[in-house]
Parts: structure tokens; sequence; C-alpha cells
């Protein structure tokens, strides 16, 4: 899905990395990651097009490490197998949604192996990494090492009894084996035994008064992000193991451990933002123009990410990248806090509600979009359910923007003979409407780059609504009576003015905006653009559907 304008070099147009949480190959993705990662991510990278930024917007499938492994034990097929059926869903997901990758890859790739490679070796050899004896749990039922994944037990931070053995779900601490209280084997149930073993370790500790300082020097980032990472480094950053007990994973540039061990799923992943850029950049012929995102002073590169990455994001990645030396650092990490589904079927399995193709099934990508976006999980958690997503989709998207774009539509089809009228004529009253629009177009900005999403949707959504009150304030449907010439000056600016706000919410509404293309034009900058004089105007077909609430919840409560 390559778009033009990475590789435009407009005066002014300033590289935008748009790096996004990669996503296990282990599983269905659910709604909560949507909202958390990828939709927030696309109407960020959407908008920053828009008014002229040169976006590169990529990730990838996140194919290896213990959550596929599990998965393939489970099943009793390969990890393989696993991997190559949920990439491909995942693909079609981001299809039927219109994420709007520049590059959507895998971390099974040759380039990303190489990639990781040269990253492991650049920090070895600059003393960021070494090598460690250690003593590690041994399921001697099972006769093999076990990685943090195949064991459990409870957290030593809040006592929560499920805790794996890389990180907590419930408190979200990232752990090492070794921290569980009363471990237990996922393998064989059994208690593991203590063995010694050897694997490389990052040494983290040695970035701990670079990483306090840019922490403490990043400005406009979420408040619980940045809590979240001093608190991490206050506590004293532990040098972590890179490899584990896996066959099934990256290949180490050196062989020092032996047979049976792989580089570390959660030290690769990151570096497929690297990696995925160099994709991009050689399949479009043009092999360093990856180093504009990487290297250029002017660029920024914003994570989107679910709160239990922050972290990897906030903490390793950037350490890495400190070691590596000369390629950008995250600009910022907007992590989203976690969206909880409650009700009917939505929380059967562990409240995680609907898989992304689940609710595609149930509602239209737009209408989707619009619902998840209207709740972000921006500052906090927020909960939702089927029957809230279709009341948002009827009583805000389909109220206050379906049935205007309809109705102004359908009046200046009926009132206007079919076609554009003039902007002549146009009153003080009238330009005021237009004037609250373009207002709206540059608070959206404003809103879209401090990442406050849901704000910003609020800002395109209260355009429409005084687009409305100008509407009922004016009444041309009664003028048409009255006073033909004065109606179509009014249905002129109301259609120039939905113009205008159709700009506004096209980050969040990509397939309705391009509905409109025949009529208003294609949106190609973030603008409003006066609508052309005399173009055609057809009696519209509804711009969404409203959604029947009855049978949806009824759907939900029969458990379909
Ligand atoms: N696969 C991880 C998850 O689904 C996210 C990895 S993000 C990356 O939680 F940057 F490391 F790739
Ligand atoms: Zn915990």
């Amino acid at each position: 899905m390559a778009n033009e304008s990475a590789t435009d070099r407009r005066a002014g147009a300033a590289p935008v990395l748009v790096a996004v949480a990669w996503p296990y190959a282990s599983g269905s993705r659910h709604l909560g990651h949507l909202a958390g990662a990828y939709l927030p991510a696309d109407v960020y990278a959407r908008h920053q097009r828009l008014v002229g930024n040169r976006v590169l917007m990529v990730s990838g499938s996140d194919v290896h490490g213990t959550p596929i492994t599990v998965r393939a034990d489970a099943e009793g097929v390969t990890p393989a197998d696993i991997v190559d059926r949920y990439h491909a869903e995942f693909v079609a997901d981001w299809g039927r949604l219109g994420i709007s990758w520049d590059r959507y890859t895998s971390t099974g790739t040759e380039n990303h192996a190489e990639v990781t490679q040269d990253v492991f070796m650049r920090l070895l050899d600059n003393g960021h990494i070494d090598r460690r004896t250690s003593d590690q749990y041994f399921d001697a039922e099972a006769d093999r090492f076990l990685p943090d994944r195949y064991i459990e037990g409870t957290c030593p931070h809040c006592d929560y009894s499920e805790a794996r053995g890389d990180q907590c779900e419930d408190c979200g601490r990232t752990l090492d084996p070794e921290e569980l209280v009363d471990p237990r084997s996922k393998i064989t149930g059994s208690t593991p035994e203590v063995r010694s073993t050897e694997h490389f370790y990052l040494r983290l500790s040695d970035f701990t008064e670079q990483l306090g300082e840019w922490l403490d020097s990043r400005e406009g980032w979420r408040r619980h992000v940045l809590n979240f990472s001093k608190g991490w480094v206050d506590e004293g950053l532990q040098d972590r193991a890179i490899t584990r007990d896996l066959d099934w994973g990256i290949e180490l540039p050196v062989d020092d451990l032996g047979a049976g061990k792989r580089i570390y799923v959660w030290f690769e992943a990151v570096i497929g933002y690297l990696s995925a850029a160099k994709e991009w950049a050689r399949d479009i012929g043009s092999p360093e123009a990856w180093r504009d995102w990487w290297e250029d002073d002017d660029a920024r590169s914003v994570y989107f990410i679910g709160k239990d990455n922050i972290p990897f994001h906030t903490i390793i990645w950037p350490a890495m990248l400190m070691g590596y030396g000369g390629l950008n650092l995250p600009t910022d990490v907007p992590a989203n806090q976690y969206v909880t589904f409650k009700g009917g079927k939505a929380s059967a399995s562990r409240g995680v509600g609907l898989t992304i193709s689940e609710g595609l099934d149930l509602f239209e990508a737009d209408a989707l979009r619009y619902a998840l976006a209207a709740s972000l999980p921006e500052q906090s958690d927020t909960e939702l359910s089927v029957g809230e997503i279709g009341r948002r989709v009827n009583e805000e998207l389909v109220a206050t923007w379906g049935n205007l774009v309809n109705r102004v539509l359908s009046m200046v089809h009926k009132t206007c003979e079919g076609s554009v009228p003039t902007a002549d004529g146009r009153t003080d009253g009238d330009l005021a409407v237009l004037d609250a629009v373009d207002a709206s177009l540059a608070i959206v900005t404003e809103q879209v780059e401090r990442v406050e999403l849901r704000a910003a949707l609020r800002t395109g959504m209260d355009a429409a609504a005084a687009v409305n009150a100008y509407l009922n304030a004016t009444e041309p449907w009664k003028l048409a009576k009255t006073d033909v010439g004065r109606a179509q000056v009014v249905l002129g600016t109301a259609l120039a003015a939905v113009a205008g706000v159709r700009v506004a919410l096209s980050p969040w509404l990509p397939f309705s905006t391009a509905t409109l293309n025949d009529v208003l034009g294609t949106v190609d900058s973030w603008e409003r653009v006066e609508p052309t004089p005399g173009a055609p105007v057809p009696q519209p077909a509804p711009l969404f559907a409203k959604v029947d609430l009855e049978e949806l919840l009824d759907a939900q409560a029969s458990g379909e």
C-alpha cells in the first residue's frame, strides 16, 4: 500500500515515522488492540499526510517467541502454520479497515534477521552486550530449559497468581522468571529445578543516567507513559537476557552459546521499526531512503502501542538505539490504556471482546472506526460494548454527520437543479459558518499533533453540528418556496461547509470520505476546498447504514 507522500520531497515537509506495535501472529487481534494502536496510528498518519508531511507508517506481524510456540504446541501444529494463519488474517483485517500502511511486513523476513544481527553485533562490539552464566529453570520431566513464557507463578509485586515468567498482566511489570513466587512449568505443571546455562545480556544498567536525562527532557508526553517509564528507571535498571532456549527465532550471529538458543523476541521485534523502513526503501528502489526517517534531525518518530508495551518502547528500545548510535530516538510514545468489553458474547473470553474480523462483520469499517475512536483509552481505561458501539454509530455518526451530508446533497440536488451553486452572494452569516469550519481544521491539527485524537474527532463532529445549526437557523427548505435564489446561496454555503467538515473527519472515515469523491473531489490536502460550481450533484445514497440495535443486541444476548 505505498503512497506518494512517503517519497515526495516538498519543502517544509517533515519526515514522520509512524511506528506501530507489531501484533503477535499467535491469535486473532481484538477490538481493544485496534483501539490501542492500529486505529490511532492510522488516523495520525492520514492527518499527517494531508498536512503535507512525509509519512512512513510501518509495522508487521511479530512471528517469533513463545506466544507462537505455546499456541503451536497447544494445537499440535508447527509455529510456521500458526504464523501463516494469523499473518494472513491480519493483512485481511487491515485491508477491510483501511489501515494505510506504507509497509506491513513480518519479523520472519531475511531482511529483518540481517538488521537484527547487525544491531546485535554493533551492541556487542560497543560493549553493551555480554555473555553470562546464569541459573535457569529446567523442567526435568520435559528435559528442557524453560523459556519465560513457559513458567507461571505469583507476581512478587502484586501477588497475582497467574503471572507469566516475562510479565505480569495484572500490574504490567515485566518480570524475570526467577522473580516469580511458587513457579510452575507450563509444559508439565511440575515445579521446575534450577540449572546453570549461558545467555547474552543487554547491559541496560549502562544507560541509566542517559535514559533518565532523556526521559526528563521529554515534553508533551502522556503523563501515565512518562510516570511509568521514569518509575522504571528510578527502581534501578536490570541487565536483561536477550537470548532464549527456543528453536523458533532469529539465530545468533555468533556461535558461542551452542545449539538451541535464539535471540529473544522482544530484542528483535522492536528492531522491526528499523528493518521495515529499510525493507520499504529497498522495495521502492531507493535503498538509502530510510535514512530520512532515522537520521534527519527534523524527523519525528511516533510510536503507537498499548500500555503493556511501554517499557520496551520508552526504555529498552531507546537504550538499544543509544548503544547503536546515530539513529533517532522516539519523539513520542503515546501509549494507550485498555479498552475493556462487556456484555453478551463480548465478555465471553476474559473480557477481551470481539476480534477485529468479528467487529467488521457486525459494523461497516467507518462505523467501527468512528465508535472506537470516540472512546479511545488515551488517559484511562475505557469500557465498550457492542450496544455502545451501535448507539454511537446511530446517535452520533449517522445523526450528526451522515444525515447532514444526506440532507445537504438532496436539497442541492432538488433546489439547485442538480448541480453545485455559485459561491456568489454569501452574507456575513454564511461566511461565519465557513470560518467556523476552517477554524475546526486548524484545531484538529493542533490536537492530532498532540495525539489527542479523541478530542480531535470531537472537534470534527462539533463542526458538523455547527453546519446543522446553520441549516436550522437559515431553513433553506422554507426558502426554496419563497426565495429560491437565497435558498441556493444557503445550500451552496452548506455544501462548502460539508466539504470542509469532510476533510476534518477524513482521517477517521476513509471509506465514506471516498464515496463523496465524485461530488466533492478527492481529499488530498488539509484544507476546505470550494466545490466546483456547476458540477453535478446526483440524488445521494445514505453515507452510513443505521445499525439495527435490537437485532444486534438480540444476537449478543443469545451468545451468537
Ligand atoms: N508483539 C507484541 C505484542 O503484541 C508487540 C511488539 S511491538 C514491537 O504485544 F515493537 F516490539 F514490535
Ligand atoms: Zn503483578
